[in-house]
């Protein structure tokens, strides 16, 4: 008795910092997670920057720490985890407690992490093209969100392979997320359609505030990508959120190519569940929570797959999707308990899946079509493309499966050549300046020792060897 005592009573230790302080152990927290979003100028009204607000909103914090809605992640962490998951784990929220119930203490401010900046950062170096949609005022109301979209010519003479893609968003405050897809009716100028939800064809990026470059993964013999056709059209799909009207936004998408002679694996976007799209319309009756479901398969060569968009509207509650092997093993996809149409996200698996070849997938969602706030006067909805029908589908990146592909991690595989390294630093700070040895600046060259000048007074010497 005296035994199992003693070791509840050493269990707090283990792991968890003793009487935690803000330098040391809530900013990393605070900075890492959360100021993507909660910086001045980001999504969110909230600033989280300083001391002195974070500890004016501490109560506010630990409630949606502790609850799990900050930071918004949606998917379900018990069933599948992915790249880039940025979800604070059961050491950092009690730590986030306990420095609250010890009275919030400042800690050595010398010991504070350096302030991550945001904006208009050139984290993968100079793009090889970069599009931009023209300047657009918001059309949202107090009530209703804007969705449009762009379709931007890209001018390309011929086919180009994306290494890799970033969203420069023109208006952190309004922009709620971009879909990027290659839009299958190129033209030759501008197209603006307006209540368009997206994506216009062939997906290949997903922004939403907070989303880092997308890096495709390469290894020493696998280079991955997607192929940018000649004379293609980009299209942007747009979400400004409900109060932005009149505000103004011209988001830039840049994109970093291969050198022409490098042969990639291409990955594939395609809609493998749509349900109501593809086949018989869906209906949601009013006044119930009707369930749909959907299978894809089975599948007719192993493949590997990279991501999943899983899409519903405002009625949306609840999905999941799996693939069921022949063997009858199931592999998790994904389960969202809580969809909210607010927080969308393609979610990169962190190893490329494997799913064998007499596999199928299935998926089923919930749409609550019952009186609520939102919902005050439920009529009958069905499946389309509008606002106000609804939507059923999982979008996924993949490729024909080969030997090996189940250990490249996404998120790390990427192992670039002309890209310099360490995105993941070079995100909290902000590239001032790249000089040569002589001081001139320059842009990126490869074959060159070059110095990589930051606003946190770091210096860099970087050769990039091509
Ligand atoms: C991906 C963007 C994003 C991230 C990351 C994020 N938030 Fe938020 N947060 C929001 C948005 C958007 C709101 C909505 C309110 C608003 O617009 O001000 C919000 C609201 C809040 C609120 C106010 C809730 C209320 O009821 O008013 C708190 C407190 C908060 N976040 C704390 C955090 C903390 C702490 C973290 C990190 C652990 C975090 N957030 C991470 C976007 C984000």
């Amino acid at each position: 008795m005296k035994k199992l005592l003693l070791i509840l009573l050493c269990l707090p230790m283990i792991g968890f910092a003793q009487n935690p302080n803000y330098s040391e152990d809530i900013a990393p927290i605070i900075y890492g997670r959360c100021l993507q979003c909660h910086h001045s100028g980001g999504i969110s009204n909230l600033n989280l920057e300083s001391y002195a607000n974070t500890v004016t909103n501490a109560g506010m914090i630990q409630h949606v720490t502790s609850t799990g809605e900050m930071p918004p992640w949606p998917p379900d962490t018990l069933f599948q985890n992915y790249a880039y998951e940025n979800v604070l784990s059961m050491n950092e929220i009690s730590t986030v407690m306990d420095w609250i119930t010890n009275g919030v203490p400042l800690g050595d401010t010398s010991l504070l992490p350096p302030m991550p900046t945001f904006g208009n950062l050139l984290q993968l170096g100079v793009p090889d093209l970069e599009l931009q949609m023209p300047t657009y005022a918001s059309t949202a109301t107090s009530n209703s969100d804007d969705y449009v979209c762009f379709s931007i010519p890209t001018g390309l003479l011929q086919n180009r392979r994306i290494k890799a893609i970033e969203v420069i968003p023109g208006n952190l405050q309004t922009v709620h997320h971009v879909l990027v897809s290659i839009d299958p009716f190129p033209n030759t100028s501008i197209v603006t359609t307006a209540n368009c939800m997206g994506p216009q064809g062939d997906m290949i990026y997903t922004y939403a505030p907070g989303a880092l470059p997308l890096t495709y993964p390469e290894t020493t013999n696998n280079s991955f990508g997607v192929e940018l056709p000649a004379n293609s059209s980009v299209s942007f799909a747009m979400h400004y959120p409900e109060g932005s009207l009149g505000q103004l936004d011209s988001t830039k998408v840049r994109f970093y190519f291969y050198p022409q002679s490098t042969v990639i694996r291409g990955i594939s976007n395609e809609f493998l569940i749509n349900e109501g799209l593809f086949g018989a319309p869906f209906y949601l009756p009013p006044n119930q929570i009707t369930e749909i479901t959907g299978s894809f398969g089975p599948t007719t060569q192993d493949y590997s797959f990279m991501s999943v968009f899983p899409h519903m509207h405002l009625l949306g509650k609840d999905m999941e999707c799996i693939a069921v092997t022949p063997t009858n093993d199931t592999i998790n996809l994904i389960r969202i308990n809580n969809w909210d149409f607010e927080w969308q996200g393609d979610y990169y698996f962190e190893k490329f899946l494997k799913i064998p070849a007499g596999s199928i997938i299935y998926a089923k969602g919930n749409y609550d079509n019952t009186v609520s706030a939102t919902n005050p006067n439920p009529v009958n909805v069905q499946s389309g493309l509008n606002t106000e029908d609804e939507m059923f589908i999982f979008i996924f990146q993949f490729l024909p499966y080969q030997l090996g592909d189940e250990n490249i991690s996404i998120e790390n595989g990427s192992i670039s050549t002309n890209i310099h390294e360490g995105t993941a630093i070079s995100s909290l700070r902000k590239l001032l300046k790249i000089t040569t040895i002589l001081g001139q600046s320059t842009k990126p060259k490869s074959n060159t020792p070059l110095f990589y000048i930051y606003d946190d007074g770091t210096v860099e010497k970087i050769i990039i060897i091509k």
